[in-house]
């Protein structure tokens, strides 16, 4: 199939801006080529996984420009970053590591090293080194009808659902190739007509806490088919983005879902009819308390039991989040037998150092972290702990085949009252 190109995109193709963006737009034509699509479209905004991933181990290499030809560009050809496509705003997604307290997460010097060496690469080409898998929250927000690419599965959601920008699940590599030469094949989401709704879910389940939405996100794609656009019809009260980015996180953990209408939160969605469009529904699913309960089965160990370490944080916390950490704390000491991480992005834990949350939440004996996760930093993170807890459906659902600890999941306050009391607080049969 012929893909049209713009007269700045032959020149790409024709080498005439380079090597790399030759390579790059040639990737992005068979990319298009193999989708069906017949053109392509700018992107503005971009998040990449930058960082010493322990994904780029298997390459053995310790020369930036051939991990970053091989297992970026998919090319045999070394190539060099020197700069990315002009017009596309581009952060950091998380890394392996917290810059500063990397020896608190056991991380070898040699890794930490090396994550320096791959973040300076990306930096002196222009990504902007966020360190989150939440970049809405620090400056990066795509708005309705522009087209961005990102490594972080939720975000896909977010931005889709809630903003009206267009993004598909491009994977790590197209997303390497589009901040390069700033353009991503024009199909699927990036096309107005493909993102109306296919099957309706009534929420007639509670609908109010962050647990709640992160379940119903859990639930919702557990009973998605594949490439299908969920719509949740329901009476939502107190919707905001913390809420969301879990029940995005948790979707995306179970679904391939890209985007799902909100009636009434989405912009393309303020009502059912705009919502479907002339889509005929596929099916109409309701999701209940008692499916919400199974879903915290799923999620939770069953037995109560002891634990020794707790992750708050997936996705990254807001300051607000941070703040009601901060406000529990306060005054009360953790369990001595407990490691307690709150995970963020080093842009929103400068504003709760700035704020004294970190003080208080490092005074009772837990701490903030940046730029990664357990399930991103490894299994080093997490050595020999016993009982685990989280308030994540997505880092609990994942770390199961990382660990042997019995896994509990619960919300903020029943890990919090945990790291209190070294005992599971929460749900269990
Ligand atoms: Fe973010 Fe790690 Fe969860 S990257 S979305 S905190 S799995």
């Amino acid at each position: 199939m012929k893909v049209n190109l713009t007269s700045y995109e032959e020149r790409m193709l024709n080498g005439l801006e380079g090597r790399l963006k030759q390579v790059a737009i040639e990737n992005i034509i068979k990319y298009a080529q193999v989708l069906g699509a017949e053109e392509l479209c700018e992107v503005t905004k971009a998040t990449v996984f930058t960082g010493s991933h322990l994904y780029l181990d298997i390459l053995d290499s310790k020369d930036i420009d051939e991990v970053f030809s091989v297992m970026s560009m998919c090319s045999e050809e070394k190539l060099k970053l020197d700069k990315i496509a002009h017009g596309c705003y581009c952060q950091s997604c998380v890394a392996p590591l917290d810059r500063e307290k990397w020896q608190k997460l056991n991380i070898s010097k040699e890794r930490f090293s090396s994550n320096e060496e791959n973040l300076e690469y990306y930096r002196s080409a222009g990504v902007a080194l966020a360190g989150s898998c939440i970049p809405y929250q620090t400056g990066w927000i795509p708005l309705m009808g522009e087209h961005f690419v990102t490594s972080e599965s939720h975000v896909i959601l977010m931005c889709n659902s809630i903003w009206g920008a267009c993004g598909n699940s491009d994977g790590i590599e197209a997303g390497f190739w589009s901040i390069v030469c700033g353009r991503t094949p024009k199909w699927g989401n990036h096309i107005k007509e493909n993102r109306l709704g296919t099957h309706i879910f009534n929420i007639e389940c509670k609908a109010d806490t962050e647990t709640d939405w992160d379940l119903i996100g859990y639930t919702v794609g557990k009973k998605l088919p594949n490439h299908a656009i969920p719509v949740l019809k329901g009476s939502f009260k107190g919707v905001n983005i913390d809420k969301l980015k879990l029940c995005f996180a948790s979707m995306a953990t179970t679904s391939g879902a890209e985007m799902c209408h909100i009636v009434g939160v989405t912009p393309e969605a303020q009502t059912l009819e705009q919502a479907i469009g002339q889509n005929k529904i596929e099916k109409v699913i309701s999701i209940r308390d008692e499916d919400l309960y199974e879903s915290m089965k799923d999620l939770c160990y069953h037995e109560a039991g002891d634990v020794d370490y707790i992750s708050l944080g997936c996705p990254h916390y807001s300051v607000e989040q941070l703040k009601q950490v901060s406000d529990f704390l306060e005054g009360k000491k953790i369990n001595p037998n407990v490691n307690l991480q709150i995970w963020t992005s080093e842009c929103l834990k400068t504003i709760a150092d700035q704020s004294g949350y970190t003080a208080i939440i490092q005074e009772s004996g837990g701490d903030i972290y940046t730029s990664s996760c357990p399930l991103v930093a490894g299994k080093e993170t997490f050595v020999n702990s016993r009982g685990m807890a989280f308030d994540g459906g997505k880092q609990a659902h994942y770390i199961r085949s990382e660990t042997d600890a019995r896994v509990y999941y619960g919300s903020k306050m029943d890990c919090l009252r945990s790291a209190i009391s070294g005992k599971w607080e929460g749900f269990h049969e």
